[in-house]
């Protein structure tokens, strides 16, 4: 049996009103990746918080090579050979590369020789098949470049146990292949790997053993060669579960949504949309698939009027509302479930009654003459808490006391309750539990049988490909193409993601 170089004994980690960690146990062996699994909110970034140093637990024991110690802080840390890519990076932007790198080493009160360092971090970099130009600035790298930068930055300060949370949330399916080629070549040299995640394929295959958190608590540990996506969703769910797509394709009716060579500008002044153009018919899902920050948040801000067009038109149900005022749109029989919910989803000091009326307050029935009928809304607001299963004690309870599961179910009995002909689902179960998500999973669908066509924006691959009928690439404000879901694969939509045109693909053998 392999060595034991962290055990992590009884961890409990309380947060005001929140249990984080519920007497948690966790072993890793040297060499190997090690899973963390969990659903959103199980605990496993508090956990690694707390081998960081980050936070300090309630109670519990961290033991490295047999012995306990106490970490205290993240310098801590990293003098025990551990070392943390967050899952939000924490490089400096306006810094290059090599001060990035050099950060906060300057402890040992030499003077820093930054030629040496960036000597020695080209030197790294090549070692792990990489190339790095240390004095680039951070804010020029993509996503993907910035992260390995982490990882370097990392292996530089001498971490053997090297803790990745979420990586794989920002990268194309390309960039997680040589993700995992990196994790490979590190155990391969005797370092050590906790991964995170709660994407099973990947979690099958990278992982040497999984440890499954719920509810704070950790579960069970499995070998990989011991167990399958089934069993290691039910684990983390706590029941079986049914994630995949049952439907066939829609007959496609009318279109409800065209965008012609849309042009708009982003917040920092340069274009964001740049001649996109793509169709929505009722009946369909089209999923966008994409990096995050390619043009997706621009793009529905422009659909419902909420950022101005520069050029082109966009056409909802046969009327032109190209810088059309939002009110005017949503009457378009649009319905919206937000990205940000807590920003343009709902009010949470409003109570769940005025959240279901946000919308369609002045109208008739829960106006009239201009006075609101309380006695129409209250009777309205049981109804649809009723039929969404949102969860509280009365239609009085503020919004924002709700958990985020019945925030969003909220949102989505306001949106559906309208019967919709466009809807836009904008990553309509981030942060949701499994079941929370399963549920808003079938309202889609539903709404889609009904005729609704949907616009769905997912970061999350396996959402788009699991509930769309058509999918379709955005990558920096253009549409790199459209494909049927039954045709498409996760290659050729990886590599448009990072901005091959289908055309080209098409014209390639591979
Ligand atoms: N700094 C904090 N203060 C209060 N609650 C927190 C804090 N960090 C995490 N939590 C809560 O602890 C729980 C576990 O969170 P987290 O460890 O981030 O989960 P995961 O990484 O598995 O998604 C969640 O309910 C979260 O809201
Ligand atoms: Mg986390």
């Amino acid at each position: 049996m392999a060595e034991n170089i962290l055990e992590m004994k009884n961890i409990v980690k309380q947060f005001p009103g929140v249990l984080a960690n519920d007497h948690v146990t966790f072993t890793v062996e040297k060499g190997e990746v090690h899973t963390l699994l969990g659903e959103n909110g199980a605990g496993k970034s508090t956990l690694m918080n707390i081998l960081y140093g980050l936070y300090s637990p309630t109670s519990g024991e961290i033991w490295l090579h047999g012995e306990k110690v106490d970490i205290h802080s993240p310098r801590v840390a990293i003098e025990h050979g551990i070392g943390m890519v967050h899952q939000h990076f924490m490089l400096i932007p306006a810094l290059t590369v090599i001060e990035n790198v050099v950060l906060g080493m300057a402890q040992n009160k030499q003077i820093l020789d930054l030629d040496k360092a960036a000597d020695e971090i080209v030197a790294l970099a090549k070692k792990y098949n990489m190339k790095v130009e240390p004095y680039q600035m951070v804010e020029n790298l993509t996503v993907g470049e910035q992260q390995r930068l982490e990882i370097l930055k990392a292996l530089y300060r001498g971490a053997d146990l090297l803790i990745l949370d979420e990586p794989t949330a920002v990268l194309t399916p390309q960039e997680v292949d040589e993700l995992f080629k990196m994790i490979r070549l590190l155990t391969s040299e005797g370092h050590t790997v906790i991964f995170i995640s709660h994407k099973l394929n990947e979690v099958m295959t990278i992982s040497n053993r999984i440890t499954v958190l719920r509810g704070g608590k950790s579960c069970e540990t499995v070998l990989k060669g011991n167990t399958d996506k089934h069993q290691l969703a039910k684990l983390m769910v706590g029941r079986e579960i049914d994630l995949q797509r049952v439907e066939g394709l829609p007959d496609l009716g009318e279109i409800v949504l065209e965008m012609k060579k849309v042009e708009c500008m982003s917040d920092k002044g340069v274009k964001a949309l740049k001649g996109l153009s793509l169709e929505v018919r009722k009946g369909e899902i089209l999923g966008i698939a994409g990096v995050d920050g390619n043009g997706q948040d621009e793009m529905l801000e422009c659909i419902s009027g909420l950022r101005k067009v520069t050029s082109g038109t966009i056409t909802i149900a046969g009327t032109d509302s190209t810088n059309e005022h939002p009110r005017n749109i949503l009457a378009r029989g649009v319905a919206h479930i937000p990205a940000d919910r807590h920003k343009r989803g709902m009010i949470s000091q409003m109570s769940i009654k005025e959240n279901l009326m946000l919308i369609d307050y002045y109208k008739e029935p829960f106006s009239k003459n201009h006075l609101l009928d309380w006695k129409v809304i209250e009777d309205a607001s049981k109804r649809m808490v009723k039929a969404f299963n949102v969860k509280t004690p009365s239609i009085e309870t503020m919004g924002g006391s709700l958990s985020g599961g019945n925030q969003q179910k909220m949102v989505l009995a306001r949106e559906l309750d309208r019967d919709p002909e466009f809807l836009i689902a904008a990553h309509p179960v981030r942060g949701l539990d499994i079941g929370a998500t399963e549920y808003v999973r079938e309202r889609l669908l539903e709404e889609r049988k009904k005729g609704a066509g949907i616009l769905l924006v997912s970061t999350e691959l396996e959402e788009i490909m699991t509930l769309s009928d058509r999918i379709a690439v955005i990558y920096e404000g253009e549409i790199m193409g459209v494909v049927d879901v039954y045709d498409a694969t996760v290659a050729e939509l990886g590599l448009m993601m990072a901005g091959s045109r289908k055309v080209e693909l098409d014209a390639t053998t591979y």
